[in-house]
């Protein structure tokens, strides 16, 4: 096992009934900034919800934070923190609000550019005290201090990461969730299954535990995912898929072990290009990139072949990894998610050029042992 450090400072809340909680957690003199999406949180009643929360608090809002968020709306609510002096931002959506909000609490008090901490990676000192009301179970970003944010001038989309915007806590309401459409269920369940595979299907140095936690919350999605898109109001499963998600990423099956962010790296581009879900790119992507780097992969997806899928130990280990590919597949087309780019009109050839190109440009090298080249990236899109 490798070695590591880990402290994650986030308060988690999780069930029925916690979110009028949040009036516990926030100091009264706070001048509070509440930021959301394109209004789910009207339409469900968790807005409403969080105002009841907050009776008696200082608070405004600041709406309209796009999936995939938008660099330039960010700014808007970063002018607006600075003129009207807030001091907490309370993010009330899915992954891209909170991802937003972290971003806003970092530029806020950022000197220089703030797409410097996005397109240079520029050290965050310091950054507003934020903390949520998720209402997405996917990027675990309730959890973690991680967030994507996308630029649409330059067709652009990063990653930052950053201890000073780890949320101060984060309400997890499965019941929020009801509400989902079937798509954002589904992206959820997609981008979940992927987080735990870029943080187990790599090379093995010795971390029985980390494994097993990982392919606890795969077996685990493979139980509860079918449940949750036949029955969207089963509370129980919507709170397993909703925990399922904060663990994907919360850093506890990564420790000590070795990551790839390949599948991500390769999505993000696909989403800044096209405009597809993040769950739509990954889909498409992780079988791709396991054919293409399956020599590299082939213990653990031969593992997880007999853990998860129960395949007989005893086959050969190439042929347990092709079994894991595939059931991999079967399990996505099951739960409702296409797996190739042609079936959403895109030209794998055109998209990989494009892709190889910014790599090009950017000297992005990929895969936990540094071979996934523009080349190979190339291979893996076209194939997709
Ligand atoms: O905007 P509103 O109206 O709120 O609607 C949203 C949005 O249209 C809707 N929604 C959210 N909760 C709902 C709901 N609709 C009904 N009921 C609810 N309870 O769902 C739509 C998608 O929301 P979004 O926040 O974009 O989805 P998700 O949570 O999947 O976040 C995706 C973003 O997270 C980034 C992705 O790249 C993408 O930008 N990621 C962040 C990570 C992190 N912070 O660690 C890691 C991930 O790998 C991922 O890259
Ligand atoms: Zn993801």
């Amino acid at each position: 096992m490798d070695n590591f450090e880990f402290r994650c400072p986030t308060k988690i809340i999780f069930g029925a009934g916690s979110i009028e909680k949040i009036k516990n957690e926030i100091p009264h003199d706070k001048k509070i900034l509440i930021t959301y999406g394109g209004g789910s949180i009207r339409k469900n009643g968790v807005l409403k919800q969080v105002k009841e929360a907050l009776n008696g608090f200082n608070y405004s809002e600041f709406g309209g934070i796009e999936p995939n968020p938008k660099f330039e709306t960010l700014m808007d609510a970063v002018t607006m923190v600075k003129e009207g002096g807030y001091d907490f931002l309370l993010a009330v959506g899915g992954g891209s609000v909170l991802d937003g909000t972290k971003f806003i609490a970092a530029a806020s008090k950022f000197e220089g550019d703030p797409w410097d901490i996005l397109a240079k990676g520029a050290q965050i000192n310091d950054a507003l005290e934020l903390a949520d009301v998720i209402t997405l179970p996917a990027t675990g970003s309730e959890m973690n201090c991680g967030a994507v944010i996308s630029r649409i001038s330059t067709k652009e989309k990063f990653a930052f990461m950053s201890e000073k915007v780890y949320p101060k806590f984060s309400i997890i309401d499965p019941q929020t969730t009801f509400s989902l459409p079937e798509k954002q269920t589904v992206n959820g369940i997609v981008d979940t299954f992927t987080h735990v595979m870029e943080q187990y299907a790599t090379y093995d140095v010795d971390t029985p535990l980390q494994d097993q936690w990982a392919l606890g919350i795969i077996k685990t999605l493979l139980e509860e995912g079918p449940k949750v898109l036949k029955d969207p109001q089963n509370y129980n499963a919507r709170a397993n898929i909703f925990w399922c998600a904060t663990c994907g990423l919360n850093y506890w099956i990564s420790l000590g072990a070795v990551q790839d962010w390949s599948t991500h790296m390769i999505g993000h581009e696909l989403t800044a290009l096209y405009g597809l879900d993040h769950g739509e790119t990954l889909a498409i992507i992780l079988p791709s990139l396991w054919r293409i780097m399956k020599k590299d992969k082939m213990d653990k997806l031969a593992k997880m072949a007999i853990e998860v899928y129960g395949a007989n130990e005893f086959l050969p280990k190439s042929l347990l990894a092709d079994i894991t590919i595939k059931k991999t597949e079967k399990f996505f087309h099951k739960i409702g998610r296409k797996t190739k780019l042609k079936e959403y009109n895109i030209n794998p050839k055109e998209a990989a050029v494009e892709i190889k190109k910014r790599f090009n440009q950017r000297g992005t090298i990929l895969g936990e042992r540094g071979n996934i080249t523009p080349d190979v990236a190339y291979e893996i899109v076209v194939n997709a």
